[in-house]
Parts: structure tokens; C-alpha cells; sequence
């Protein structure tokens, strides 16, 4: 095994027993390798099957088959003792934040610690130093309802930080809330991961959440994970064409994106060319000129940075006649191009 593995999920299946007949298979043949220090992202549709996977790195929900280690110790077979003290490594965060209303911000956090080695007063002290990194140190006396959504969700980090984890399991954390709010989440989820080595894994279906911090994607589909790569090759190379029409589809631009494929003529063909904006592609559409003497015709363009990279997407039109040796010599470029369709 992979030195380096914090988390390793083999070959995982859930099925959910349905009724006798029937059984729900939620996640099938799942591997995935987890590093120390990765912000690793879960993306996919609802229902694909994330949050069932995901609750396997701490057994909260056992798999039918397949095996989970973490720190190399293979959790399946650990005594309920001995599962009782690796979950403490494991912190988890949700969307609805879930904190017990009739308790303070302060005794939410003490709550987690209260049969800890830790006597009644460094419980409270160290609730209050995690309050205080996470920025909420004067509300401690208010209630769960006295707080908006994102700072409920730092308490709610707080909390799953009382006994000092190793990983942050972060299950939909920022899809209650505004943009603006889910960004002031997110560097908080940052911080925490440079600051304490905190490794992460995050589950979202906003790609815009997986574009802003992970390091590390897996795509999910139907319980099967499609592809798992570096973040910027998920967005600009993927591997699996089911990959590639998944993060097309779910992006924010696709309405954008069908109403201009919409309109071609009969005689256009469209391609969605995606690449890093560098100063080798600056000339991309200057080259296809000199290359193929085709001119083509720039419908929409977009630009945005992924892990720290600018990439670029733009939609353009060929005549019906380009040649085809136009398509490999751009992958041969490191030049992602779908060609769009209107969608039946
Ligand atoms: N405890 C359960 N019992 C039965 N079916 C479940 C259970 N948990 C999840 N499922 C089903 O498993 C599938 C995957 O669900 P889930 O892991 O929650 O997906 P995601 O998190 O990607 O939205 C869904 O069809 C869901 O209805
Ligand atoms: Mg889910």
C-alpha cells in the first residue's frame, strides 16, 4: 500500500436492501487513495451515491463488501473499542450544520469533548480557543438560533475539531448557503488544512466548490466513480467522455452554452475547445488558420481560474468541411475539444 495513504477505500459496494425482492445498489466497486494533506473532492450528481461512500471511511455505514483503512489499520475488523477511538480522528461537517439547539455555542463544543481526559475547565478553555480560531469567541453564550447559516457552520467546524482530527469529512458544508458565505467557508477549510495539516474530503455538487479548493477529484455516477485525477486534469483532460459531459453539463455556464449551440446553421459544427490560457495557446486560433487555413468563428469565451491555473473554454464554429485532422493535431496540444450537438 501507498505510503503516503491516509484513507484507502478498496473496492466498496453498498447495496440497501429495498424490500425482499429488490436491493438498491448505492455505491459498486469503489477504490480510492486518499494522501495526507489532500483536499479531496466527491463531486456528482444527488443520489450518485457520495454520501454513502463517503460514510464508509468511518463505518458509519459498513459496506456490503470491500475494505477501509485509514492510517493503515483496516477499520472492517477493528473491535467497537477500538472503532470508537479511530472515529475520533474522523471530524464531520453537514449541511444543515446539525447542533443541538438547546445548548449553547460553547456546550455544543464542550459536548463532544465531555468524556474526554479533559477535566470540566480545560473542556471549556478549549472550547473557547477553537471558537476563537474559527472567529465566533463572542457568541459563545448565544444559542444555535441567534446565528446565520455560516456561522453556524463554523461552530459546527469547531466542534469536529474538538478532538483534534486527522481528517474533516465535509459532507455538503457550503449548499445551505450564499455564495458569499460558502467562500468565508471554504478559506476557513483552507486554513484549516495548511494550518493544522487537516486532510479533507469534501463532498459537493457545486463544481465551483471543487474548483476553489480541491486538490484531488473523484467523479461519481450511478454509485460508480467514473474518474479520479488532479482537480485541473478532471477540468481540462478528462479521461472518461462520461466525465468530460458530466462537468459540461453541470457548469454554470451550460445554459449559455445550449442556447448558442441551439442556433447553428446546418452547415456549422460546433467544438467546445478547453485550455490552460498560456502563451503557447494565445495563438491557438491563429495557428488553425496557418495550420488548415480554416477560419473559425469565435461564438463565446470564457475564462477562470482552476487550483491556481487560468483556464480557458471557448465555443467555436467550423464550416462543415474542416478537416479532420484538425481534431487530433489540437489533443495533440493538450487541447480538450468536444464537439456539441443540440441536446435531444
Ligand atoms: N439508508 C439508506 N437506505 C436506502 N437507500 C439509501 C440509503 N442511503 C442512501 N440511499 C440511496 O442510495 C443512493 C445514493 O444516495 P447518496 O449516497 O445519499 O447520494 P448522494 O450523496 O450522491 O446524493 C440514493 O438512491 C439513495 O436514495
Ligand atoms: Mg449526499
Amino acid at each position: 500500500m501507498d505510503s503516503k495513504a491516509l484513507i484507502t477505500l478498496n473496492h466498496i459496494d453498498v447495496t440497501f436492501q429495498q424490500n425482499q425482492q429488490t436491493a438498491l445498489h448505492a455505491v459498486k466497486d469503489a477504490s480510492l487513495t486518499i494522501n495526507k494533506g489532500d483536499i479531496y473532492g466527491i463531486i456528482g450528481d444527488s443520489g450518485a451515491g457520495k454520501s454513502t461512500l463517503v460514510r464508509t471511511i468511518n463505518l458509519l455505514q459498513r459496506p456490503t463488501n470491500g475494505d477501509v483503512f485509514v492510517n493503515q489499520q483496516n477499520l472492517t475488523t477493528l473491535s467497537a473499542a477500538d472503532l470508537r477511538q479511530a472515529r475520533k480522528k474522523i471530524g464531520m461537517i453537514f449541511q444543515h450544520f446539525n447542533l443541538m439547539a438547546s445548548r449553547t455555542i460553547e456546550e455544543n463544543i464542550v459536548f463532544s469533548i465531555k468524556r474526554s481526559a479533559l477535566s470540566k475547565k480545560q473542556q471549556h478553555e478549549k472550547a473557547q480557543q477553537l471558537l476563537a480560531y474559527v472567529g465566533l469567541l463572542d457568541k459563545k453564550d448565544v444559542y444555535p438560533r441567534q446565528l446565520s447559516g455560516g456561522q453556524k457552520q463554523r461552530v459546527a467546524i469547531a466542534r469536529a475539531l474538538a478532538n483534534n482530527p486527522e481528517i474533516l469529512i465535509s459532507d455538503e458544508a457550503t449548499s445551505a448557503l450564499d455564495p458569499k458565505t460558502t467562500n468565508t467557508i471554504l478559506d476557513l477549510l483552507k486554513r484549516l488544512n495548511s494550518e493544522l495539516n487537516l486532510t479533507i474530503v469534501l463532498i459537493t455538487h457545486e463544481l465551483s466548490v471543487a474548483k476553489k479548493i480541491c486538490n484531488k477529484l473523484a467523479v461519481m455516477q450511478h454509485g460508480e466513480i467514473l474518474e479520479q485525477n488532479e482537480t485541473l486534469r478532471i477540468f481540462t483532460q478528462p479521461q472518461n467522455p462520461e466525465t468530460a459531459t458530466f462537468i459540461t453539463q453541470a457548469s454554470a455556464e451550460n445554459r449559455v452554452l445550449q442556447q448558442l449551440i441551439g442556433q447553428q446553421t446546418a452547415t456549422e459544427r460546433l467544438f467546445l475547445l478547453t485550455y490552460e490560457a498560456n502563451t503557447a495557446n494565445q495563438t491557438l486560433l491563429v495557428d488553425l488558420y496557418q495550420d488548415y487555413q480554416v477560419i473559425p468563428k469565435v461564438i463565446y469565451s470564457t475564462t477562470e481560474m482552476i487550483q491556481g491555473r487560468l483556464i480557458t473554454k471557448t465555443l467555436i464554429s467550423l464550416t462543415e468541411n474542416y478537416p479532420e485532422s484538425l481534431i487530433p493535431a489540437l489533443q495533440q496540444r493538450g487541447i480538450q475539444i468536444m464537439q456539441q450537438t443540440k441536446e435531444a
